[in-house]
């Protein structure tokens, strides 16, 4: 338990490093910091061999040794280079950031956090970025292929394989724990929805998500102005740059200031705090001859990548192991409606979801507020102990400021906290 706490901390920490630029300090002298590295499009660390194919998936290509600190505690932590498959069934690699604790509890217990990475290129990676702690993929690929399910989950999935095989950890006998936030959620809403046929001996005990777009039939709605429509825009260029098909479309609808937009929204250096710096102006309507979400091919592809059951042709799966999902019922980013709809279709055809519904919440209140329910989650998760709850109904958990809540995430949750609340206050969190 105490290493999962350290853990969570980390894990964290990593979430609201971009936003603070926080600077770890390194404990070891042999490693490197990660943000010592060459840019990631530079970097031949991340650059996929010729003989890619002939690797398999989650197979680690390369590795390198960084520093870390964790909460005080030293822990041996790489960075590895993997084979995944891409959405079109193209062997690609990618690069997570993993380490291993220094007294790993037996059996295993893996947990692998999905950071809301929302950019379009590579230097947003978390593990450029400071990823720490068990497993920490850039699920997004090489191409930056942000909201494709497909590429999220397989990297997801392949990156916990990769941490089995760097670690020779006993496979059928490790537990797995999954958790992310908004773009976090989706890669893991994925890997969880494909685990069974994907990467079926791996033994995943629980997944914690929320803020999660399941679907995106609403987001033609809030394409007209603001942050909400930034991101809808920045979402279809993001599933354009992992989906060919859609790619050739959208470029047909694009006005020359559109061109102009995407151009510089796939420049690098531009993550997600720099994209609504730079982009709270741009004016999404005019970027289209047409509303894109709504052009028939387009939305076509876009219904394939719902996990709504209702709207994808493609057959949506029930995982079997327990989930906690979470959303606020004001989420102005990505509308509560979607997420309650999944959890009530997973929940009819035989889930098991814990649903907290936190009212009147938008985007970034309702993470913070969801953090002490997910790590209780998936402490239980790990510990063997969750109960049975009916599918779907309201779950009630410690709130952000109780003392169960500083209990369960250690004496470091005030300075923790104050980090999150200071990053959620500085512009919205996605
Ligand atoms: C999308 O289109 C742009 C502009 O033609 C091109 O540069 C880019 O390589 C394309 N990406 C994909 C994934 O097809
Ligand atoms: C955005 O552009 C469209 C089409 O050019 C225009 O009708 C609309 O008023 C613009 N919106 C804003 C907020 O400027
Ligand atoms: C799917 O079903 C929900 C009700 O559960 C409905 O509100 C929604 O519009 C449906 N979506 C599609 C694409 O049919
Ligand atoms: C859960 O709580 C939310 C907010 O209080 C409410 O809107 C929703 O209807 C509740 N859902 C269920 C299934 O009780």
């Amino acid at each position: 338990m105490q290493l999962l706490l350290g853990s969570l901390t980390a894990c964290l920490a990593l979430s609201v490093s971009t936003s603070l630029a926080w600077s770890p300090r390194p404990h070891g002298a042999t490693q490197e910091l990660a943000s010592d590295f060459p840019d990631p499009n530079i970097d031949p660390f991340y650059q996929a061999p010729g003989n890619i194919a002939s690797y398999s998936n989650g197979e680690v290509i390369r590795h390198r040794a960084v520093a870390t600190t964790l909460v005080g505690r030293a822990v041996e932590s790489y960075q590895v280079f993997y084979r995944t498959t891409d959405a079109q069934g193209d062997a690609i690699g990618t690069v997570a950031t993993i380490l291993a604790p220094t007294n790993p509890s037996l059996p295993p217990n893996l947990f692998s956090y999905q950071a809301a990475e929302d950019a379009l290129n590579l230097d947003c990676a978390p593990s450029w970025g400071w990823g720490y702690y068990f497993v920490s993929s850039d699920f997004e690929g090489p191409d930056a292929a942000w909201l494709v399910g497909l590429t999220e989950g397989r990297a997801t999935l392949d990156g916990i394989r990769a941490t089995i095989y760097h670690f020779h950890l006993p496979v059928s006998q490790t537990s797995i724990g999954l958790w992310g936030y908004s773009g976090g959620a989706h890669a893991t809403a994925w890997a969880g929805s494909l685990a069974a046929a994907y990467a079926p001996e791996l033994n995943i005990v629980g997944a914690a998500y929320g803020g999660t777009p399941t679907d995106f039939s609403l987001a033609s709605t809030v394409f007209g102005g603001g942050i909400a429509a930034l991101l809808s825009g920045a979402g279809l260029i993001g599933l354009a740059n992992g989906r060919p098909d859609l790619n050739a479309t959208l470029n047909t609808l694009l006005t020359p200031y559109g061109v102009e937009v995407v151009t510089k929204l796939r420049a690098p250096n531009m993550c997600v705090n720099a994209n609504l710096a730079t982009f709270a102006d741009v004016n999404f309507t005019r970027m289209f001859t047409e509303n894109p979400w709504t052009n028939p091919a387009i939305a076509k592809i876009v219904a394939d990548e719902s996990l709504l059951s209702n709207a994808s042709s493609l057959p949506v799966p029930v995982p079997k192991f327990p989930r906690f999902q979470f959303h606020g019922t004001s989420d102005k980013t990505i509308p509560y409606i979607i997420e309650a709809q999944y959890v009530a279709q997973q929940c009819a055809a035989g889930a098991d979801i814990r649903f907290l519904s936190l009212p009147d919440q938008d985007h970034g209140p309702a993470y913070l507020n969801s953090i002490p329910g997910a790590a209780q989650f998936i402490i239980d998760a790990f510990a063997g102990t969750l109960g049975s709850v009916a599918c779907g109904a309201n779950v009630t958990v410690p709130s952000i400021g109780s003392a169960e809540a500083v209990d369960l995430l250690g004496v470091n949750s005030n300075v923790l906290m104050g980090a999150l609340l200071a990053a959620l206050t500085a512009g919205p969190a996605a």
